[in-house]
């Protein structure tokens, strides 16, 4: 029998009180994929949560005159309120400060000592401390950190060291032989021939120069390298080293890591020689995407460019935040951002296709049938072709959902509304009416009804606010991925609810 779990999981954030749309551009398409895969029968599991530790927070924290726990605590509400604004469907949020999540990184790490894969020594290194990166001054640019072109500073300390080293080859090996593990392709060849081939040096995953971290449990002068405690979240989420290990059991390995292309580097080297040393299967894929930028660059706190998330939603809705986000950008390449273009997105798509198709349809059902839902065997073949393309449509999103394709997907959807509009434009159901016999514009009612159904189930992982307000209006419990297999599931007799407008259009003047 097909295993149909699926785990799904978004980077951890760094808690910080600047979220941008940047930030919510991976959790929004996780949690559609996530979404996505519970309506298509999957046991979804989806994970999201903070990253807390680390230099970054304990300087911000002395700043603020507040200890670092108190810190993070203040921020996470925050986070958590901006998911909660989005429709974020996560199903568990860790926060890397959790009991639970320490004591599992110390006996991991343990673990590794104990084996002989984490050893002590000497580090000598370039660290760029915004990125908590040590690098090496080949993989400087211009002499600064090549994520951020910060400078970087030398710093000696005793550490320990995991041996990356020893499963290089192994690792080439897995990656090799694993096409679908990174993807994109071309991030899989950056790391190959930027990273792995040239040699992996063994990795400093601990610190003596701060405090605010999990202490080495044998050693508790060290703290342990945020990337290291970071990167377990994954597994410690589910209970792995606890007493309650069955989600452990139950969704490990991972289906799917979605991450920046910036962090890809620590997702598919750090990580799967982790799970190796761990003895532990490594995740199905890890996808690096691209960046939404804004004129051409970062989005950044210091360059002022950007609101905070929670403006456009208040501002457009939370549907047509998702929406802009999940079909303006190619999955993995970068994308541009404006207000503007947010706006004409709505406009075009959500006001103008969608919701002018289901507010005319369910109006000319109130006003000829006084809501009630009618149908009749007064069949041509323009209807058809409409229900042989609208059934068509669920197969063709299952295989791009598999690519990972969601502006596809949701082109595919839209299409759906788009020949509802032009069956409209070509049934003319308003000339329909003037006739003595209505089972004509009867039949071609009920398919418009019908279809919108089909494509709202179908709508619902990406934008489900708007889906539940379609079925509400259709006055439906019609809703599950079976339920779009047959034609015709709407009941003749039942009624619906009053027509609303689901979008209306933007006035483009509203930008300053
Ligand atoms: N804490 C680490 C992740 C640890 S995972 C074990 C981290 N945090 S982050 O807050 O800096 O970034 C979280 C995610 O937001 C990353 O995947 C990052 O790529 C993403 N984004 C931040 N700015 C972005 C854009 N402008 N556009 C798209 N995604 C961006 O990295």
């Amino acid at each position: 029998m097909e295993n149909k779990k699926y785990y799904i999981t978004t980077p951890i954030y760094y808690p910080s009180a600047n979220f941008h749309i940047g930030h919510c551009y991976t959790t929004i398409i996780a949690d559609a994929i996530a979404r996505y895969k519970r309506l298509n029968g999957y046991d979804t599991f989806f994970l999201t949560g903070s990253d807390e530790h680390g230099q970054k927070i304990e300087k911000k924290a002395n700043e603020a005159g507040v200890t670092p726990q108190e810190y993070v605590d203040k921020i996470i509400t925050d986070a958590k309120d901006l998911w909660s604004s989005l429709g974020i469907s996560y199903d568990k949020f860790i926060r890397t400060t959790d009991e639970k999540h320490c004591i599992a990184v110390q006996k991991i790490f343990k673990k590794l000592y104990d084996q002989g894969d984490i050893y002590k020594g000497e580090y000598k290194g370039l660290y760029c401390t915004p990125c908590e990166s040590f690098w090496t001054e080949s993989q400087l640019v211009d002499g600064k950190c090549p994520d951020c072109g910060r400078d970087v500073e030398e710093a000696h300390e005793e550490a320990y060291f995991f041996r990356l080293s020893k499963y290089q080859d192994r690792l080439v090996e897995y990656i090799e032989s694993h096409p679908e593990f990174i993807q994109p392709v071309s991030r899989k060849n950056e790391m190959i021939n930027n990273f792995i081939k040239p040699g992996l040096d063994d990795l400093c995953v601990s610190r003596t120069s701060f405090k605010w971290g999990i202490p080495v449990p044998f050693d508790d002068k060290h703290v342990i390298y945020v990337w290291l405690d970071a990167l377990t979240n994954y597994i410690t989420a589910l209970g792995y080293t606890s007493e309650n290990d069955d989600n452990f059991k139950k969704y490990w390995p991972a289906n799917l890591h979605i991450v920046g292309k910036e962090i890809v580097r620590f997702h598919t080297i750090i990580w799967p020689i982790m799970l190796m040393a761990l003895d532990l299967p490594l995740p199905e894929q890890v996808f690096g995407h691209g960046w939404l930028v804004i004129d051409g660059g970062k989005i950044s706190k210091s360059l002022g460019n950007y609101k905070d998330p929670r403006e456009y939603i208040n501002d457009y809705g939370k549907d047509a935040v998702r929406y802009f986000v999940l079909r303006e950008v190619p999955f993995g390449n970068d994308g541009a951002f404006s207000e503007e273009s947010l706006i004409n997105r709505t406009n075009a798509d959500l006001a103008n296709v969608l919701g002018n198709l289901v507010n005319r349809t369910i109006s000319m059902n109130k006003k000829y049938f006084d809501n009630v839902v009618v149908n009749s065997d007064a069949t041509l073949e323009i209807d058809e072709i409409l229900i042989s393309s609208v059934l068509s449509a669920k197969e063709k999103i299952e295989k791009y959902m598999d690519e990972l394709k969601i502006p596809e997907a949701l082109d595919e959807i839209f299409e759906i509304f788009r020949k509802c509009n032009k069956y409209i434009d070509e049934t003319t159901p308003w000339i329909l009416a003037k006739d003595e016999n209505k089972d004509r514009l009867k039949k071609v009612i009920y398919n418009l009804l019908e279809s919108i159904r089909i494509g709202a189930v179908l709508l619902s992982p990406y934008l489900p606010d708007t889906s539940k307000e379609i079925f509400r209006q259709l006055n439906t419990s019609e809703t599950s991925f079976d339920s779009i297999d047959t034609f015709g599931k709407l009941k003749v007799g039942d009624v619906l609810n009053e027509p609303s407008p689901l979008f209306l259009r933007i006035d483009k003047e509203k930008l300053s």
